[in-house]
């Protein structure tokens, strides 16, 4: 089993994480989680966490809109491009809201009106234990009546997981990036293999850049909604509401991927 966080820690995602949410399906994916994220924090007042807020695609707009919002991240080279970006977007106290800390075990000196876990990063913690960790973490760290939000994704099985079980696996390809700084391209590949029994999916990206080839793991381990309201219970929370959709629809299972919407009351 993978370390817990190494999944982003290098400087390959940070240079393509913002370009690759920018395209196609997962552009309009973005768009859901903030407009889920905005609604549901319309009336909240008090300091709001973002854990695993990696380049700042929530964080920045919701700091933007007015939020008092904090976050952190595992990857030092996601922080660094979330700076940069703020520092752009003439916000001067990002240093005093940004740090680098782990899900599964981060430490506040004080309590958050809501913490958000959006984008399926709850999806990075790869054992049950770090999940478990994670979710007291987080209910420790909430004010009493304060909320977690957070939304991740239910792969599909005749889709994808049964379709990625040959070892070796296949490499596929995922796209063409721009460098940001050379303009010269980024070729990126990768091949998984989903582990039916640790309900895990075990990444190997491969970043080809100027003849230069990196090649990167992730471990990603999938939920369902069942075992999910065990870690809830399991972490001290009794209250919470699911939707299937971004903008309340309720939640119903399928054969296809699809995505869930939480909030939970402490
Ligand atoms: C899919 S990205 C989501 C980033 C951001 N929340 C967004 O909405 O675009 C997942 C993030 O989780 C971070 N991450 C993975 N494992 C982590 C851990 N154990 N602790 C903290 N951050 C972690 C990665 O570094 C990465 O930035």
């Amino acid at each position: 089993m993978q370390e817990t966080g190494k999944n982003y820690d290098t400087h390959w995602w940070a240079l393509i994480y913002d370009q690759w949410n920018e395209t196609g399906g997962r552009s309009e994916l973005n768009e859901r989680e903030l407009h889920f994220y905005r609604n549901q924090l319309q009336n909240t007042r008090g300091a709001i966490l973002e854990a695993a807020c990696g380049t700042g695609c929530k964080m920045l707009p919701l700091l933007l809109d007015g939020l008092d919002i904090f976050g952190f991240d595992i990857s030092l080279p996601m922080l660094e491009v979330l700076r940069h970006k703020a520092i752009d977007s003439g916000i001067s106290d990002i240093d005093a809201r940004i740090s680098q800390q782990n899900l599964a075990n981060f430490i506040y000196d004080r309590q958050f009106a809501a913490v958000l876990i959006p984008a399926s990063s709850f999806m990075m913690l790869p054992t049950q234990q770090s999940q478990i960790d994670c979710l007291r973490r987080v209910y420790e760290h909430l004010q009493p009546g304060g909320r977690l939000l957070l939304n991740f994704y239910i792969p599909s099985y005749t889709e994808d997981i049964l379709l990625h079980q040959d070892t070796p696996p296949a490499e596929e390809e995922f796209g063409e990036c721009m460098h940001p700084e050379t303009g010269r391209p980024i070729q990126v590949n990768y091949s998984k293999i989903c582990d039916l029994t640790s309900q895990t999916e075990t990444y190997t990206w491969t970043f080809e850049y100027d003849g230069e080839k990196a090649k990167v793991p992730m471990q990603a381990r999938w939920i369902h909604k069942e075992e999910f309201q065990l870690l809830l219970r399991l972490s001290g929370f009794d209250q919470w509401e699911l939707y299937g959709s971004h903008d309340g629809k309720p939640y119903v299972g399928s054969p296809h991927i699809t995505n869930t919407y939480w909030s939970v009351t402490r």
